[in-house]
Parts: C-alpha cells; sequence; structure tokens
C-alpha cells in the first residue's frame, strides 16, 4: 500500500476464525450505530440490524438458509454428498462465530417510481449505502480489535433469512458479518498490492 492510505484502513482484514469469547452487546450495539452513520440517499436509513448472538438464532438462520441453498445446489446438479458437506461447514462457521449481524433492507425513506428501472436504481442505492454501513461496521470492528468478515449468503436467499428469524415482511436480509475476537492461529491471505494503473483513470 501507498503511506497515502489511513492505516485504519489497511488494517481491517477478513478474518473467519474466532475464540470463543463472546463479544458484549453493548459492543455490538456500537458497531451496529458506527453501521448507521453510513451515507444513504435522501437523508433514509433503509437498512434494519438483527444481531444473532444466542444459539438458537444462529442454527434458526443456518437451517433456514441451509435449505435454500441446498435446492439451488441440487439444481445445479450438485452431488448430494458435497451438498451435505457445503452446508454442513456454512452451518458450522455460523455457529462457531460469537456475533452474527444481518443487515437487511427496507423500502423505509426510499423513493418509488411506476417505472422498473428507476426503481431498481432506487433499490441498488439502497443496497450500495447497505454496504456503505457494512464497512463502517467492520472498520469500528477493527478499530476495537474485532475480527469480522462479510458473507454473502443472505443476498441469495433474503426472503429465506427473514423467515427463519420471523423477522417483519418488509426486512429483507442482504449482508451478513461473523464477528467476534481473532484466533490468533487464524492466518488469512496476503492482501495483494492495488494495481492502481489498471483500476483507475483520471478524465
Ligand atoms: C459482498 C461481499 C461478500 C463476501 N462474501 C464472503 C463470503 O461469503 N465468505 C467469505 O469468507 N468472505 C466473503 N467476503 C470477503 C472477501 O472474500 C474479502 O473481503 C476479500 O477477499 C478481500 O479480503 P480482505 O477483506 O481481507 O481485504 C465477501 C466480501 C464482500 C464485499
Amino acid at each position: 500500500m501507498t503511506a497515502l492510505v489511513p492505516a485504519f484502513i489497511e488494517a481491517r482484514r477478513s478474518i473467519r476464525a474466532f475464540t470463543g469469547e463472546s463479544v458484549p452487546r453493548d459492543v455490538l450495539d456500537a458497531l451496529v450505530e458506527a453501521a448507521c452513520l453510513a451515507p444513504a440517499p435522501h437523508h433514509s436509513r433503509p437498512w434494519r440490524w438483527v444481531v444473532i448472538d444466542t444459539d438458537a438464532g444462529k442454527r434458526a438462520l443456518g437451517d433456514g438458509m441451509g435449505a435454500q441453498w441446498r435446492v439451488d445446489l441440487a439444481a445445479d446438479g450438485v452431488a448430494p454428498e458435497r451438498i451435505d458437506e457445503l452446508i454442513e461447514s456454512s452451518r458450522a462457521k455460523l455457529a462457531t462465530a460469537p456475533a452474527l449481524a444481518l443487515g437487511c433492507l427496507t423500502w423505509d425513506g426510499l423513493d418509488r417510481y411506476p417505472d422498473e428501472k428507476r426503481q431498481r436504481a432506487e433499490w441498488g442505492m439502497a443496497l450500495l449505502s447497505l454496504g456503505a454501513a457494512v464497512e463502517n461496521f467492520m472498520l469500528s470492528a477493527a478499530d476495537r480489535g474485532l475480527a469480522s468478515c462479510w458473507v454473502a449468503a443472505p443476498i441469495f436467499c433474503p426472503e429465506e433469512a427473514r423467515d427463519a428469524l420471523e423477522l417483519p415482511p418488509e426486512w429483507l436480509p442482504h449482508a451478513m458479518v461473523v464477528t467476534g475476537y481473532p484466533d490468533p492461529a487464524y492466518v488469512g491471505r496476503q492482501r495483494p498490492p492495488v494495481p492502481l494503473e489498471e483500476l483507475r483513470r483520471f478524465a
């Protein structure tokens, strides 16, 4: 990295293994509060957060998302034993993470359009702002010495994730962050340098 990248940005890495120590709820609340300071369209706050730190909650979410994933994998033609393996491994990841923060999107504060094109763009803006919120969450976690990793799963099965946790119908899970205290034995991938000349141009 260049010396111009702030250290707190560089310090956040995806860490996927945790000690068994639980994260106090007031700390989890501080992370969610930081997430909610993210920029969002029209001064809206189209996100809702479900913080899952109980075994029952993790199991319910894992079962709900796993059932849909099983259907999708079978439709892809994946062998049944491989499906079992994948689902079991994913369920174990959720079960061993001290806390899961589920970022949901709602239409609250968003504009409605009569045409599909602008409606999709509006939802896209909400999704972008959820991404910014998730980054705030993870930067704040890193700042407190917590490990975190974004998990894509709910974006593939928002309704199933919502129903597994009996959330209100308008809360649609789209992002999940697993978080906890980092397992000191965890070794992440080396971060490749940023090939600025490929990724950026001035105009
Ligand atoms: C939208 C999104 C979805 C992701 N989903 C997963 C995931 O399902 N499982 C996982 O282990 N990491 C996931 N990641 C983490 C990326 O693999 C990680 O950010 C990337 O490899 C860069 O590493 P770093 O975060 O340590 O800089 C996801 C990241 C993003 C932004």
